[in-house]
């Protein structure tokens, strides 16, 4: 992902929230390039599942901010969630996982990533990444529901999945089109109120 898409980006403070989807592995080179391209200010939450799937050191570093979550702090006086959702001028969902965005459509918040999400009135970017789930009633369902709801949920696209080898559709939406979604929702955002 060597080249600039040619997409305006304003510049702004964005919370990139990293769920337990295989697509987590690169969302370091993703933080890299948008502090790079765009001068974006950047943030990160992740699950206990992405935890598993890209490490908290390569996040802080990427970003150079502390990386919040999975865990809420014990006793710090500070409600991280709200002031989270306080900072972010957008949320960017990278990649989302079905369990994620079945939470967040029914307003569950027993994670620091749903809790700070669910708070925000900040605009909401989801990029999921589901496999053979996103054509399964439940799914469908909940992304309807997300839309309905006023978050910007990007269409999948085709990939290699890592399970098969082969290629399939349900795949993470490409950097471009992510990029263009987050572009068009904050520029938006920007003349006025939601
Ligand atoms: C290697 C690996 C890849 C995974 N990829 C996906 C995925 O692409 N989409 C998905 O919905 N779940 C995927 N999962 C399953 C999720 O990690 C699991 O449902 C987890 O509970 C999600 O938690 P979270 O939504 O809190 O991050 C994957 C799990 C593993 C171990």
């Amino acid at each position: 992902m060597a080249r600039r898409p040619d997409i305006p980006l304003r510049h702004g403070r964005v919370l990139i929230v990293v769920t337990g989807a295989l697509p987590a592995a690169f969302v370091p080179s993703w933080i890299l390039c948008l502090r790079e391209w765009y001068g974006w200010d950047v943030r990160v939450c992740v699950t206990h599942a992405a935890t598993r799937l890209v490490s908290a050191d390569a996040l802080a570093a990427t970003s150079g901010n502390p990386v919040l979550g999975p865990d809420w702090r014990p006793a710090t006086g500070r409600v991280d969630h709200r002031e989270a959702a306080a900072w972010a001028e957008a949320v960017l969902v990278v990649p989302a996982t079905a369990n994620w965005i079945a939470k967040y459509a029914h307003g569950i918040t027993d994670s620091l990533a749903l809790a700070t999400t669910a708070f925000t009135t900040a605009p909401v970017v989801v990029a999921p990444s589901l496999g053979p789930l996103a054509e399964r009633p439940a799914t469908l369902r909940n992304l309807r529901t997300l839309r309905e709801d006023g978050v910007h949920v990007v269409a999948t696209g085709s990939g290699v999945s890592a399970h098969s080898g082969t290629r399939e559709s349900g795949a993470m939406p490409s950097v471009d089109s992510v990029l263009a979604t987050l572009a068009r929702v904050t520029a938006a955002d920007a003349e006025g109120p939601r």
